[in-house]
Parts: C-alpha cells; structure tokens; sequence
C-alpha cells in the first residue's frame, strides 16, 4: 500500500504574479524560480518548491504529497484517475510524480526523488523565561518587526464534496492516520478528520492535511510554519504595517494547539503562520469534538473565528 511521509507543494493560479510574488515575500517565503507563467515559492527548510502560483484565472489547483518510495508512485499509477508516472522538469528539485484527479476535480501529486535544498539559516528559535522554567540567562531577546522565514509547508485544508468519499480515497493512496474529527450533533456526522503521516515512533505534526465537507470545493487555507511565537508576532506586524488583510489572528486553536495567524492574499486566498502545534505518534488515539457552541469553532484564547472562516 502506498504510503506518504510528508506534504511536498500546493498549487494556484492567480492573474498577477507580480503581486503574488511580492505578497509571499513579505509573507517570509523565497522565491526559489520566477517566469511570466509561473511563481515558485521555497521555504526554509530543505524542500525546493512548497508554494506554486501559475499566472491564469484565481483557483485552487491542487497539492502534493512526498511517498514513501518509487514504487509508491508505480502503485499511485494504477488506480483510477491517476496519471503515469513522470519526471518533474517543471519544478525545481526534480524527482518523478504522478498526478491524480480528486473526485471533486481537484489535482493531488503523490512525489518522489526530488532533490532537497540547502535549509536557509535563521536565528535558532526562542529560549523562552517560563513561569516554572527559565531557559535564558543572562541573555536578552531582541526580535524583529519583519517577514521572519516560512521554515516549512506544514499542512492543508482540503474543501470537498463528501467529506467520508476523500477520506477513503486519501487512505487508499496515503495511507495516513486519523487524528481528531469534527462531528456535526445533530445528525452524528463527521464532516471533518485531521490527518497525519504515519511515521511509527517519529514524532509528526497533529495534522498536515484537513478533509472539510463543505459547499464549495477548494482550498481552506495553508498553513506555514515559524520557529517560535517571536516570529509569529513580527511577521503579523509587518504584515500589518505592509496593509495586508488580517483575516483572523493571533489566536491559539483547540485542534490542534497551534498558535495561529491568519492572513489572506491579495487574491482572497486564506495563508496561516503557524507555530507549537501538536506533535504526534502513530499512537496517538484521535477524539472527536462536536461543533456546538463550546466546540471546535472557538480558539481557546486569541482572536474566534469568524462565521466567514467555516464557510
Ligand atoms: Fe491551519
């Protein structure tokens, strides 16, 4: 069976790259390679490519997920909707993918052999004064008002149709764990499931792809992430400074945990920074959590989500 250990990219299209570019800069991503067509964005860790926007009319294309092997891809290959197993030459990094066709049309790479690249250095994250616990001594914290450094792609949210039919079908070709679920009361349903990478004993974090059964098929948001709540605060306010829109942030979520901050692009699409988020074993048992009033809508301190945020 075939099985994913880590997101690689996700991919839009927009009708001003110029704008994109300069947004995602300010953002704290690096623009790894830049045509008239197409915007590649890197990160600070090793993958050369986790944001790709191609220049056409706004729309969620799709994302990628790096499998475990080759062969993975060679079974990916075989199920329906798949595309053959091809060589990437239109990304940095090289390695093969194969392309395959969501139910709801969207497009999921599954990638394998891309080439990392070498991590951009950053200031090591925080040691931080607790209450019980002093990490720092002698020694003072001077950060920045500024973009900071996006370290990673760390998860997506994918909106869909039939929140059980993509969660089968992310199974089959992913093959990774349930965390918590998001379960509608009154009809005892799930319409949303955090999923993870089964990596054994390694820790991984609490999810790094949401299945959302919503009206609308697309992109929810995704999310990068920072190395400490530091980088966090500054790049909000350069982003604040810049003009930028806040969509909602900061805040801490309840699934999760993650200290959140989301911004939307110039073109509406919703980004989150992100920073101490869960991080889980294959051991890890998911909850379910019911969306009423006290649930999951609610962020446990910081900004609550707008009504605008579920739809
Ligand atoms: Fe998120």
């Amino acid at each position: 069976m075939p099985r994913a250990v880590d997101l690689a990219y996700v991919r839009y299209q927009v009708p001003d790259l110029d704008k994109m570019q300069t947004f995602m800069e300010d953002f704290g991503l690096i623009t790894a390679k830049r045509t008239d067509d197409v915007l590649l964005m890197r990160g600070g860790g090793v993958a050369p490519v986790v944001h790709i926007t191609y220049k056409g009319d706004k729309k969620f294309l799709g994302g990628a997920l790096i499998m475990s092997s080759k062969e993975d891809l060679e079974e990916l290959a075989k199920l329906e909707g798949s595309g053959p197993v091809e060589e990437i030459t239109d990304l940095p990094g090289g390695g093969w993918r194969v392309r395959m066709q969501h139910p709801d049309g969207l497009e999921i790479d599954g990638v394998w052999g891309q080439e990392p690249v070498e991590p951009i250095e950053h200031r090591s994250s925080h040691h931080f004064n607790w209450g019980d616990r002093k990490e720092r001594v002698n020694q003072s914290l001077r950060p920045q008002r500024e973009p900071g450094l996006a370290l990673k792609l760390g998860h997506f949210v994918l909106k869909v149709r039939d929140h059980d039919q993509t969660l089968a079908w992310m199974r089959e070709r992913f093959a990774m764990l349930d965390s918590d679920k998001m379960i509608v009361p009154s009809v005892n349903k799930a319409v949303g499931t955090f999923i993870r990478f089964d990596l054994g004993s390694e820790l991984v974090d609490h999810h790094s792809i949401l299945i959302n059964e919503a009206s609308e098929v697309g992109c929810h948001h995704c999310a990068f992430e920072m190395q400490d709540f530091d980088a966090v605060m500054g790049a909000h306010d350069y982003l604040v400074s810049k003009g930028y829109h806040l969509d909602i942030g900061v805040g801490r979520h309840l699934i999760g945990s993650q200290i959140f901050d989301y911004w939307t692009d110039p073109f509406g699409n919703r980004i989150e920074h992100y920073t101490d988020g869960d991080a889980n074993t294959a051991e890890y048992k998911g909850k379910d959590y019911y969306l009423d009033d006290e649930g999951p809508t609610k962020s446990q301190w910081g900004m609550d989500p707008t009504p605008e945020f579920f739809r």
